[in-house]
């Protein structure tokens, strides 16, 4: 029998970074899916994508294993499952959309045959094993869908969102993840006071956008947003290109910042349907690859 996940790509609102050392984040699902099928197959696993095909007993080294396919074939060796996994994407790689924790909570619903159960756990466990000390945010936004705020104690359900519409412009080129987090560690080395001041303020940023959040009041949500893109300019994540697109898109939307790891990834603007369109004008104009997206609300499915 086949069984069939699909699970949503992620932005942050706010916090990404400084939810590394604790401050909680804001996050959103948002409808661009990966979709991974698993068949039972005898006495191996195969993994399918758009890296191509490859086949491996359970037990291989994972350095054996081609990168983009290790997260996958580390949840199928810790089930002690052999299947035929089929990885079907939108969500494009590397530019902070959230496409390997889509796909490791896609691959974890599918080999678990279910949405809840032990499906956190074997998809966070695969991202850090091969891309070291995840927060876990993006994970549990992709699982539960919404918008949600993540936390030391787990993550919260937030209201909202059928307002919010995300204009998003990739600066091209793929980034990596772990080594944003390294650089990040290091500016902190560097600064241990200014960087904890910078985490007070996102924790303040981070109370007040749930308040307008729950009121649906966008001029305050972006500010807010727009405030966390100077403290993450702060801490060097954010580059002359971003900063290109994040300048402009400020100018039309309620607010504008990076989303992600940054270095090299997307710029997010808040949008409805007054600004979208000048905004992804202003978003192209400036040097992007831009399109809009809107708010998930059902975060994994299984069939
Ligand atoms: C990456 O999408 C978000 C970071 O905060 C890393 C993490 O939370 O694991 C940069």
């Amino acid at each position: 029998m086949t069984i069939v996940a699909t699970a949503p790509g992620k932005a942050i609102l706010l916090g990404e970074h400084f939810v590394v050392y604790g401050t909680g984040a804001i996050l959103c699902a948002i409808q661009m899916y990966t979709t991974v099928s698993v068949t039972p197959l005898d006495a191996k696993v195969r993994i399918s994508s758009r890296y191509g095909s490859d086949e491996f007993q359970l037990g291989t080294n994972l350095d054996q294993v081609p990168p983009h396919h290790r997260p996958v074939m580390h949840i199928a060796d810790e089930l002690g499952l052999t299947t035929d996994v089929n990885i079907d994407s939108e969500i494009p790689p590397g530019i902070g959309l959230g496409s390997s924790s889509a796909c490791c909570v896609a691959a974890a619903g599918a080999m678990l045959g279910c949405k809840r159960d032990g499906v956190m756990d074997a998809a966070l466990r695969a991202e850090r094993r091969v891309f070291g000390g995840a927060s876990g945010a993006d994970t549990a936004v992709c699982l539960a869908g919404g918008i949600i705020e993540f936390g030391k104690s787990g993550s919260e359900q937030l209201g909202g969102g059928d307002e919010i519409t995300l204009a998003v412009a990739s600066t091209g080129g793929e980034h990596s993840t772990p080594m944003a987090v390294e650089a990040v560690r290091r500016t902190r080395e560097r600064d241990a006071g200014g960087f904890e001041a910078a985490c007070e303020q996102v924790r303040g940023l981070i109370g007040d956008a749930r308040s307008a959040l729950d009121s649906g009041d966008l001029v305050s949500l972006g500010a807010h947003m727009s405030q966390n893109q100077k403290l993450l300019a702060g801490i060097g994540v954010s580059d002359v290109a971003a900063d290109k697109i994040v300048a402009a898109s400020a100018r039309t939307s309620y607010g504008a910042k990076i989303t992600g790891a940054g270095a090299g990834g997307c710029v997010i603007a808040l949008v409805d349907d007054s600004n979208e369109s000048k905004t992804l004008d202003a978003m192209r104009a400036a040097g992007g690859e831009a399109f809009a997206v809107r708010v998930d609300h059902d975060g994994l499915r299984v069939s």
